[in-house]
């Protein structure tokens, strides 16, 4: 269906308008200078060149509708207004041309849009028109088999501008715009997705050497366990052992077993510290918030470094899988370490608290030198590692300087699904 809205015409300018062959000669160079555009604004530069003389403009503007009742895009030659500058996807319901791009009508003209109603409803993204006085238009909608996949649109300044002619001529063009804009977004929505399957890929790709990495550190950690007990403990407990064999051969001295004594206690503090450091047993024993404590009180005890835990999460993290409550765990660990290795820092902050909605949000802050450009860091080993834990249980992470202060943030944020109880 067709309606040509009435206007309050008073005077069309006098023009001299082109014959029906010039316009039909106008028309093809619009599709030629068309074919060699492979981008939107590029496109709409040439359209709105070509067109100057038989049809001027102000404005031009073609925008294109996306599924789900948004305005993909549009582009804009002449001025640049809002309209192509936001940006993100438009409401049709808000568009001043809604008519047109619900399909109630194929066409909307007007001689002054400031003072025509049509433009003007609660909720239009119309200010453009006013800020820019866009008062004389012409709207014709893009058709692609019977389908509106957007709108052309031209535009003076002057009131009472285009004459019947010049809707006409609107038309033709809108028709030689839209296979072609059809074809364009096609394409474009295409590399899209190719990018983003690209994306996925790399994603998943990253995932997969991270999780190789996070093996072979664990590899390293056995080993690391394997040398301590060897070169520690095992070497302690031989040494106890000859000292006892001696003894059994004659009598025992009052305070002769006080040596091998003492050195089973060390034995056991030592035995107890490579347990707790491969596996937090506070963790396991009596939860998050006490793990982390107790790993920030043994971290840093005689560093000199003040350290906070604020844990508003009511427990919520000791009814996650426990592996998934051992890889917070050890991000924040690492997270405590580098402050501490490197930062120099007063203050080691830990928050851990829910967000309004539901996800779990762990913080490691510090006051200290602040995380340095990519290239000044020599090694990314641990955060590599925290990046791919992150990434394994599907939690946000995110590692800069504290955002306008001193120190680092250490962010990592577990969305509700991943955080429910
Ligand atoms: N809180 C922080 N403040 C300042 N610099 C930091 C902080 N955290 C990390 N860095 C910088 O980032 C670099 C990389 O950290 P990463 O944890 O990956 O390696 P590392 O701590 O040097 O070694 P490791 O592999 O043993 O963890 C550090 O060497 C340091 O320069
Ligand atoms: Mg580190």
């Amino acid at each position: 269906m067709t309606t040509v809205a009435k206007s309050t015409r008073r005077a069309t300018r006098a023009r001299t308008l082109p014959g029906a062959e010039a316009v039909f000669g106008h028309l093809l160079r619009i599709s030629r200078a068309l074919a060699g555009r492979l981008d939107f604004q590029a496109a709409i530069q040439s359209v709105s060149a070509e067109l100057g003389d038989v049809l001027p403009h102000d404005h031009l503007d073609v925008c294109l509708l996306e599924s789900g009742g948004h305005i993909h895009a549009a582009y804009e030659a002449g001025l640049h207004t809002d309209w192509s500058l936001t940006p993100h996807p438009v409401p049709v319901s808000g568009s001043p041309i809604r008519s047109i791009l619900l399909g109630e009508t194929h066409l909307m003209v007007t001689g002054d849009a400031t003072q025509d109603p049509r433009f003007r409803f609660a909720g239009a993204f119309n200010h453009p028109i006013f800020d820019q006085n866009l008062r004389s238009r012409i709207h014709a909608a893009l058709l692609v088999r019977g389908e509106v996949i957007g709108a052309f649109s031209c535009s003076k300044h002057d009131a009472d501008f285009y004459g019947e002619d010049d809707v006409t001529l609107a038309r033709h063009v809108a028709e030689v715009l839209a296979p072609y804009f059809y074809a364009l977004r096609a394409a474009e929505d295409a590399r899209r997705l190719a990018i983003e399957e690209a994306e996925g890929r790399a994603r998943e790709e990253g995932l997969r050497e991270g999780a190789l990495r996070l093996t072979e550190e664990l590899e390293r950690e056995r080993q690391r366990i394997g040398m301590d007990l060897h070169d520690q403990t095992l070497a302690d407990l031989t040494r106890i052992v000859r000292r006892l064999e001696t003894l059994r051969e004659g009598p025992v001295e009052p305070g002769s077993l006080s040596p091998a004594i003492d050195g089973l206690h060390r034995c056991v503090d030592e035995l107890r510290r490579i347990i707790d450091d491969a596996r937090p047993n506070v963790l396991e024993l009596f939860g998050f918030a006490e793990g982390v404590e107790d790993f920030l009180g043994r971290a840093l005890h005689d560093s000199g470094i003040a350290w906070r835990l604020e844990d508003e999460s009511d427990g919520r993290v000791d009814a996650l899988d426990p592996a998934l409550r051992i890889a917070l765990f050890r991000i924040v660990q690492e997270a405590v370490n580098n402050a501490a290795r490197h930062a120099e820092p007063s203050l080691i902050e830990v928050g851990v608290a829910i967000r309004q909605d539901g996800a779990l949000r762990i913080e490691v802050r510090d006051d200290g030198a602040g995380f340095a450009p990519m290239p000044q860091r020599r090694r990314v080993g641990g955060i590599r590692n925290m990046q791919t834990r992150a990434r394994l249980i599907s939690a946000d992470f995110f590692l800069d300087r504290q955002p306008g202060g001193q120190g680092t943030l250490m962010s990592l944020v577990l969305p509700a699904k991943g955080a429910a109880r």
